[in-house]
């Protein structure tokens, strides 16, 4: 199925978004990249035979490039996104815009687009680049937000095209070893989660694609937690406070 796919992934051009990428070109996807780094891009391009969209998904302009590239997949990756890390008192009101803009407007629109053509062709798949945060983490309440968010869309979504013969999968991962933390200016200090290789959290979700998970937590064991906040939220957060 994959190898039959032309997909489009957003921030292809470093991380997750790269993994994920060059595994999709091994399994004979047609793919296009799309980041603002021109050179991560072409380099990655050179290893993958990829198409590169140089695009800044926080401009009107680069959004709506991307959002007509959308259009024309069978595959949308939306792995773009950034971090942000501290009291939420001390963040400023452009921050939290632009991650809201980023981490979840710009996914929103861009699968809004994607799915005309999908129907048409009575094909597709989305994935949306969640995370672990959606439980509720301290000094990361915006960042939570947008996550949990994407979550709730994707699944609202997922109902919506259940019969059309297109796909939908939200990706949470833990902690991965990528520029995430360098870019959000706080490295990463918990003991748990482990980190992850970029590479694992990719394989993880090309398996789920396969068989059509609606949710990819990596590593697994985070499903667990996941659930148990579901279930029993005030006892999750009381062992969330205890171990931190
Ligand atoms: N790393 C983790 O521990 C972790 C855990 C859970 C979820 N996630 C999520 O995974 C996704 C990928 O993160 P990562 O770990 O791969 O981080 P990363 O290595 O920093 O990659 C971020 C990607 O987003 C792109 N990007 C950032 N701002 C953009 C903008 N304004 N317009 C277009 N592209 C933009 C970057 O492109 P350029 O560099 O070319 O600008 C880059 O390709 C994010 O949504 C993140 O929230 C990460």
């Amino acid at each position: 199925m994959i190898n039959e796919w032309t997909a489009l992934v957003t921030g292809g051009s470093s991380g997750i978004g790269a993994a994920i990428a060059q595994q999709l070109a091994a399994a004979g996807c047609q793919l296009v990249v799309l980041g603002r780094d021109a050179e991560r891009l072409e380099a990655l391009a050179r290893r993958t035979g990829a198409a590169t969209l140089v695009a800044d998904l926080l401009s009107p302009e680069g959004l709506s490039q991307a959002a007509d590239t959308a259009a024309g997949v069978d595959l949308l990756v939306n792995s773009a996104g950034c971090g942000w890390a501290g009291d939420l008192a001390a963040m400023a009101e452009p921050d939290i815009d632009a991650l809201v803009a980023l981490n979840l407007l710009a996914p929103l629109r861009l699968a809004r687009a994607a799915l005309p053509g999908m129907r048409e062709r009575g094909r597709g798949h989305l994935v949306f680049v969640s995370s672990i945060a959606t439980v509720g983490v301290g000094g990361e309440a915006v960042y939570a937000a947008t996550k949990a968010g994407l979550r709730a869309f994707a699944a609202s979504v997922r109902h919506e095209v259940a019969e059309q013969g297109i796909g939908v999968t939200t990706l949470l991962p833990g902690a991965v070893r990528t520029p995430f933390f360098d870019h959000r200016g706080a490295p990463y200090d918990r003991r748990f989660p482990r980190q992850v290789a970029s590479t694992q959290v990719a394989s993880a979700l090309l398996e789920g694609i396969e068989r059509g998970a609606a949710e990819v937590f990596v590593p697994r064991w985070l499903t667990v937690p996941a659930r148990l906040q579901g279930a029993v939220p005030e006892l999750f957060h009381r062992l969330a406070a205890h171990f931190g």
